[in-house]
């Protein structure tokens, strides 16, 4: 598999890490459904899935920010909007062209490095902020 979870993108934060593998395996069923023929629209339907996951984990953290006042959340929440917006624009493609393997390659690499990037650096910022706040507050 071309994108893996590992230990190294733990945040510390249960439900966000949770989240994460959950995209991960999300990524990978979409390689995999290319990989084993399945029909069009079984490949659009984990393409879907991945969406809408992705759309639903976003507003996990965004929820997670703002209840804790977190200090970057404009940036944060930017990335994810700009990230989204990637995202449904490879689900336009799948559809107007059906699935292919440029097209697959493509998604997968862009969302797998979007994440392993976007975890290392801005989730586990907001993560270890959060937790230390929490804490805080008993
Ligand atoms: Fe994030
Ligand atoms: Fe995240």
């Amino acid at each position: 598999m071309p994108y893996v979870w590992s230990p190294i993108l733990e945040t510390g934060h249960e439900k966000v890490d949770e989240q994460h593998r959950q995209l991960f395996n999300a990524l990978n069923n979409i390689v995999v459904a290319y990989r084993e023929k399945r029909g069009s629209q079984e490949i659009i339907k984990t393409l879907f899935f991945l969406t809408n996951y992705t759309v639903m984990h976003f507003s996990t953290e965004e929820e997670l920010m703002l209840k804790f006042n977190y200090p970057d959340y404009d940036a944060h929440k930017k990335n994810h909007e700009d990230f989204k917006v990637t995202v449904l624009e490879f689900m336009q493609k799948f559809q107007d062209e059906g699935p292919s393997e440029d097209l697959i390659v493509n998604v997968t690499s862009a969302v797998g490095d979007w994440l392993l990037s976007h975890i290392r650096v801005d989730d586990k910022k907001m993560a270890s902020y959060v937790l230390e706040k929490a804490d805080n507050q008993g």
